[in-house]
């Protein structure tokens, strides 16, 4: 089996689209579609009018008869939505295995692999985060009703997620442990789908997707690797510079005076350590430069996987005026990321671009009504009575409070779920016209991102242009040599 050499990382919401995978994996590498909230894209493209039909064609080919049909008469409107109109929501996620969220989240993945993959044959991924746990049996088995042909996951330890592959390649019934605050330590909790709830019109055997798993350090791999339920094909080690949610540094709580996280020498990956594994291995976070790879390679990686010249690329899903304004800050030498500890509801770190409008502005955060009307980032809670609740601690405070949370872990809190749809143009109007902000978030290579512009006139670059540049090392004759000016961070 060859894999490879490099791999477009997964980038929710909407930013790795199937437009991105698609592009990439036509080029002969791996394209990622994100598979987190594609329950709410696929119902906000349908009340947009679905233009040129697309989801429409792939919910024609979904296996399971009736489905697409029911979505389609909620949320489809073929003139689209009025502008000034806010989008029909889904209910909440919650645990039950056959809620229409659930069929949603099948639906939703199965489209976006499908169209992925739609008119060639490479291969394409799906990316999910461990830390958002309600929709993954649901996502698993909508991607592989769709073919696709590797599962990437990080955010977490997913050694859960091989052997619910395992069980979906052989139409069995998964389950999934779930991680419920609270909880007393002899309690389990667990999800569960089944197959069978699924019938479909002729019988299909899915075919099990290479698993390979995010890790941020060496002792994760290893773990991940020695106790997982199920064969684990490859690791991607990524760095704390990469675009999205960072792996917290091992030590907590410690602050840079400009308020980031620090990193330390005990953060630093052991490759060697990783190449004991014998499994193959990418490298992320900065490695989408030229001359990366090649060091990649020397390293014993079998490639890189490359995500902020990706997103904000010609086929990416961010909207093309925040993509502008970010290239031409990236060329002016004046853009600014902070890594946030604070802003996602995950209490991971999260790299937040700075840009005018958006939710990194302290005005328009605080102008925004907190509401968690999107809920992907809820955490299960025990209740007093036993029940199982839900919290997010980007809600109103009152609520988060009532419900057993702090203050404290509210303060700063972001709703990122809202953020990122806005960002890729599909943001919620709210009662009273409220207009939800965009994040923007990239890792520290965004301040090169001029560095793909192939002339002066040039505002933008497309996937295929990313891809040469970063393989024009490895491969010099077919590479463009000579089109890209010289990398050096401004
Ligand atoms: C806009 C953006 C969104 C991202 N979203 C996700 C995500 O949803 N899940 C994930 O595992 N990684 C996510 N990432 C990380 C990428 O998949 C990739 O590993 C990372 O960008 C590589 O480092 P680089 O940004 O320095 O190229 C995101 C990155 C960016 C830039």
């Amino acid at each position: 089996m060859t894999h490879p050499l490099l791999i477009q990382g997964g980038m929710g919401v909407g930013v790795s689209g199937w437009k991105l995978a698609s592009a990439v994996s036509r080029e002969g590498q791996l394209g990622v579609v994100a598979g987190t909230a594609l329950a709410t894209v696929l119902i906000r493209r349908l009340q947009d009018g679905d233009p040129g039909g697309v989801c429409r064609k792939a919910m024609e080919t979904f296996p399971v008869k009736g489905l697409s049909e029911k979505i389609l008469q909620r949320y489809f409107i073929p003139s689209g939505k009025a502008p000034e109109k806010g989008y029909l929501r889904h209910p909440l996620p919650d645990a039950r295995p056959n809620s229409l969220f659930q069929e949603l989240t099948v639906v939703g993945t199965f489209v976006e692999v499908f169209l992925a993959k739609a008119g060639h044959t490479r291969k394409v991924g799906l990316n999910l985060l461990e830390k958002i746990q309600i929709p993954t049996l649901a996502s698993l088995y909508g991607a592989m009703l769709a073919g696709v042909d590797y599962v990437l996951m990080g955010a977490g330890i997913p050694r859960n997620i091989p052997g619910i592959l395992d069980d979906f390649a052989k139409g069995n019934k998964a389950s999934l442990p779930l991680d419920v605050e609270g909880a007393s330590r002899d309690e389990s909790t667990s999800l569960s789908f089944d197959p069978a709830d699924y019938p479909m019109a002729k019988s299909q055997l899915l075919k099990r997707p290479y698993f390979l798993a995010i890790v941020s350090s060496h002792v994760l791999a290893q773990t991940l690797v020695k106790k997982s339920n199920g064969r684990v094909d490859g690791l991607i080690v990524e760095g704390a510079s990469a675009g999205g949610h960072n792996a917290p540094p091992r030590v907590r709580g410690e602050l840079s005076p400009s308020g980031e996280p620090v990193y330390g020498p005990r953060d630093e990956v052991d490759l060697a350590k990783i190449r004991d594994l014998n499994l193959p291995f990418w490298l992320a976070g900065s490695f989408g430069q030229p001359g990366k790879l090649k060091q990649a390679l020397a390293l014993g990686a079998t490639g890189v996987q490359v995500g902020t010249p990706f997103a904000f690329c010609e086929e990416s899903g961010i909207d093309p005026a925040i993509k502008a304004k970010v290239i031409a800050q990236s060329r002016a030498g004046t853009l600014e990321i902070f890594t946030d500890p604070a802003a996602s509801p995950t209490g991971f770190p999260f790299k937040v671009i700075a840009s005018s409008g958006s939710i990194s502005e302290k005005p328009v955060y605080e102008a925004r009504t907190r509401r968690c009307d999107l809920g992907y980032l809820r955490k299960p809670y025990r209740r007093e009575d036993g029940s199982l609740g839900f919290r997010c601690p980007a809600e109103p405070i009152d609520d988060f409070i009532r419900k057993g949370g702090s203050a404290e872990e509210a303060e700063n809190r972001k709703c990122v779920c809202n953020g990122l749809m806005s960002t890729v143009g599909l943001s919620q109007i709210q009662a009273g016209n409220e207009k939800e902000p965009v994040m923007v978030t990239g890792g520290l290579d965004a301040k090169r991102l001029y560095t793909f512009l192939a002339g002066e006139d040039r505002t933008g670059f497309s996937a295929k242009e990313v891809i040469d540049c970063l393989l024009k090392d490895q491969f010099p004759e077919e590479g463009m040599a000579g089109r890209y000016a010289e990398a050096s961070a401004p």
